[in-house]
């Protein structure tokens, strides 16, 4: 979606506040106050790395508190919502939010521990077929883990992980290159794990054809979907991806740490030549209190589970889950377009004039909600600016991206407009307007 020409008056963003919106459910969060600027309330485009609170989340864990206290130890199986079997509320709501069916998905651990489990499986390296494909600017901990399980099965991380990197004097991948580098290495690939939308530059890739590209040469493929889910409309199953691992604290709103997502495609469900590492929740809950020595994993992306889940880290995700639902992805992701194309719009005005570069792609099928600025200052000096002197929460990465992230839940087209101005008011002394 591209907005020709922008209209940078401040009054015109109140004007397209006004508009019904269904997908705008700012009155269900707390906005924090402002440190800075003139507005009481922060202009929070940060929700790419912490989303905010859902209002509704303190009364469901306080209700989940009180179970504790009334019920103890029976409350796994007597209290309103039995803790035995609490993960089994967030499995249909996930699994809506990541295109899958309720039995791929389970809600559990954390993000990186979910990619260990699910590399477990689905990284099976031979002395010839060994190599994981990630993207050279994948999130730390992504490329962490991978070269960890490359070490742990005996070969070098450092020609055993091989590392996207877009062309010189490109920002973001092309699928037809991240294809001819899965075609020109086919035989020594085992594995291709890769961030469905990129933490840094906001680049959605193309999931379905990298995938069909990745099975297509032998090679098992997973995504990272920490900052795609809640913000991208997402078809895991029907993209066929083998395994994916998603976080809930950033556009889902569940809270600092909050439990994470995992997904094991249909077909490898019933598999039992699948080696997999397991705990007492990886087996049938039917027969689970026998205590067997040996499990019993039911055909659900729960074989993959290993304990029994931290309720008070299950409720806020519940709770956040629900608002998606009753929004829908479609309405979101309307919204998250037309306020993603303003942004840009005042980016670009600001570009003309500053040495400001808009680094996520601008075609609708390849960004989400999260547009990233590269410029020439020092970046947190610049957020810690844009905080204390607008009241605008942004976050920035080294050496020289921010990062802007209109939330569409929360974010209004007036806290957009507060972003460009305090970046051009810090950048070049003037507004944008
Ligand atoms: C793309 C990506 N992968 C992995 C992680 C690590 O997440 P966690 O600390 O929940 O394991 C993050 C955290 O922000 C992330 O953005």
């Amino acid at each position: 979606m591209r907005i020709v020409s922008i209209d940078s008056r401040e009054d015109h963003a109140v004007e397209l506040d006004t508009a019904a919106d269904v997908a705008l459910r700012r009155d269900d969060f707390l906005v924090p106050p402002a440190v800075g600027g003139e507005f009481p309330l922060t202009a929070y485009l940060a929700g790419n790395s912490l989303g905010l609170q859902p209002r509704a989340t303190r009364g469901e864990l306080m209700a989940d508190l009180d179970a504790w206290e009334e019920y103890a130890v029976h409350g796994h199986t007597d209290a309103d919502r039995p803790w035995v079997d609490y993960h089994e509320a967030l499995r249909g709501p996930a699994a809506r939010l990541v295109g899958a069916l309720p039995r791929e998905v389970v809600v559990m651990n954390s993000l990186t521990v979910n990619l260990h489990l699910l590399l477990a499986s689905f990284y099976r390296p031979t002395a010839i077929r060994h190599r994981i494909v990630i993207e050279d600017y994948a999130f730390s901990s992504d490329s962490y883990a991978v070269r960890s399980h490359v070490a742990f099965r005996g070969h070098d991380p450092d020609t055993a992980v091989l590392r996207l990197r877009p062309r010189p004097g490109e920002d973001t991948l092309r699928t037809d290159d991240v294809i001819s580098t899965l075609n020109d290495h086919a035989h020594s690939i085992a594995t291709v794990m890769l961030g469905g939308v990129n933490y840094l530059t906001g680049e959605v890739l193309d999931m379905q054809e990298i995938t069909e590209a990745g099975h297509a040469i032998g090679a098992t493929v997973g995504w990272d979907l920490a900052h795609a889910v809640g913000n991208v409309p997402l078809a895991l199953h029907d993209c066929d991806a083998d395994f994916a691992a998603w976080c809930h604290y950033k556009y889902v709103n569940s809270g600092p740490g909050a439990v994470a997502g995992a997904f094991v495609h249909e077909r490898h469900l019933d598999n039992p030549a699948l080696p997999r590492l397991e705990g007492w929740w990886s087996t049938d809950p039917a027969t689970r209190f026998e205590m067997r020595p040996v499990s019993q994993p039911q055909a659900t992306a729960d074989a993959w589970s290993l304990s029994n889940p931290p309720i008070f880290a299950m409720g806020p995700v519940r709770t956040s889950l629900e608002l998606f639902d009753s929004v829908g992805m479609d309405a979101l992701r309307d919204r998250s377009l037309r306020l993603t194309a303003y942004l840009r719009g005042l980016l670009e005005t600001l570009a003309a004039r500053s040495d400001v570069v808009i680094v996520t792609p601008d075609d609708d099928a390849h960004h989400g909600a999260q547009l990233s600025v590269r410029v020439r200052v020092d970046v947190a000096d610049l957020t810690e600016r844009m905080s204390s002197n607008w009241g605008v929460v942004a976050d920035d990465r080294q050496p020289d991206i921010i990062r802007l992230a209109p939330a569409p839940l929360y974010c209004t087209f007036h806290d957009c407009w507060r972003a460009a101005d305090a970046l051009s008011q810090e950048l070049t002394g003037e507004g944008i307007a």
